[in-house]
């Protein structure tokens, strides 16, 4: 990919801005369980969006010498105090990479292009596009690690430090991230995602139908999901099943198998949720309408043959995926068969972007 164009920063080094939007994306082999610093235990595979997006202004603005480094975050206009401990974590973490940050106050101001009230996790979009403006703001102050065509690389693993899975949204399309290696050429790292481009024409326009089955705040969070990983008694088996999965998706991606992809992307799906139910301290992120719709779709595809298949992530809303020529089959089946099921009657129609991330005028 290539580098990124300063000409976008407004400002200087005094006073600057710039701005980016990044996707949110849905993993289809899921990350679950971490080592070291924010590092997968295993490979993932994901989708990038094209609707479901955080958008965010990076203001910076040097402070005089001595005073130390401070931030505000702002969402949809307002503090957010919530998230203030993760960015100040976040910053931690990313000083010894650009280490100027210490001399400046910076603002980021975020705003989500979907509802924020439905219950989709927007950490990745959200940390992606932060992690984009501060590596913008690191190739414009001059950092040479930002500079030319490895500016994304350093970005996502930038993104990877504030939440796992936004390292991978880093890309539009199809990105990888974790040991997997497609060939010699192509190695996987567990530091950085990277774009996976070996697409069949089946797979090149899908869609993604977000189906909201429920929107209360989660129970359990994804970071506390990921320390139960530590000796659950099936994390071997775990680290295993998705290598293994990660194999079988690529050659139905590769070869053009929705049979193959359909039932890697359920067996993921249903996995992440059992690998809860069966921690040290099980609980559960399903809702009885969740499993409701699950049948309801299987039912379906048995009768009509239709190309969809569902996942979830770390929650109970049903993201309802097919090529984009199952389209009008499936959007009927949702307004005949689901509709009563879902929260307020809501879901929202999305689908794979392939433009990833852009530079926003400030
Ligand atoms: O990036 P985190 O720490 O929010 O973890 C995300 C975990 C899943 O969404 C369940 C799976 C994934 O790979 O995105």
């Amino acid at each position: 990919m290539s580098s990124f164009d300063i000409s976008s920063v407004k400002g200087d080094l005094n006073r600057g801005q710039v701005s980016w939007e990044a996707p949110s994306n849905i993993a289809l082999v899921k990350y679950w369980g971490k080592k070291g610093l924010q590092l997968p235990m295993n490979s993932s595979l994901s989708l990038s969006l094209s609707s479901s997006k955080t958008k965010t202004t990076l203001s910076w603005k040097k402070k005089p010498e001595g005073e130390g480094p401070s931030f505000d975050l702002l969402f949809e206009g307002k503090k957010k105090v919530q998230f203030q401990k993760k960015i100040s974590t976040f910053l931690k973490r990313i000083e010894e990479k650009i280490p100027s940050l210490k001399d400046y106050h910076l603002q980021f101001d975020s705003e989500n292009t979907f509802p924020h009230s439905v219950g989709i996790a927007s950490s990745a979009s959200s940390m992606a596009s932060l992690a984009l403006c501060l590596g913008s703001f690191a190739a414009y102050s001059g950092v040479e690690a930002f500079l030319g065509d490895a500016f994304y690389e350093q970005v996502s693993s930038m993104a990877r430090l504030g939440s796992g899975s936004a390292c991978r949204s880093i890309y539009g399309g199809w990105a990888s991230w974790g040991p997997y290696e497609l060939d010699e050429r192509e190695k996987g790292s567990d530091f950085y995602a990277t774009p996976f481009t070996k697409i069949d024409p089946l797979f090149e326009e899908m869609s993604d139908f977000i189906l909201i089955v429920d929107s209360s705040p989660k129970k359990v969070s994804s970071t506390e999901g990921h320390a139960l990983m530590e000796g659950h008694p099936f994390a071997e088996g775990r680290i295993l099943q998705a290598e293994n999965n990660m194999n079988k998706l690529v050659e139905s991606i590769l070869k053009g198998k929705w049979d193959i992809f359909q039932r890697v992307v359920e067996n993921e799906a249903l996995s992440l949720h059992s690998l809860m139910m069966s921690s040290n301290n099980p609980y559960i992120l399903m809702h009885p309408r969740s499993l409701a719709v699950i049948e309801k779709i299987k039912e379906m595809r048995a009768k009509t043959g239709v190309n969809c298949c569902f996942t979830l992530d770390a929650g109970p809303n049903i993201h309802l995926l097919c090529p984009r020529s199952e389209n009008a089959k499936v959007k009927r089946f949702i307004e005949s068969d689901l509709r009563d099921l879902l929260e307020n009657e809501r879901w929202i129609e999305d689908s794979v972007g392939a433009l990833g991330p852009k530079p926003l005028e400030c």
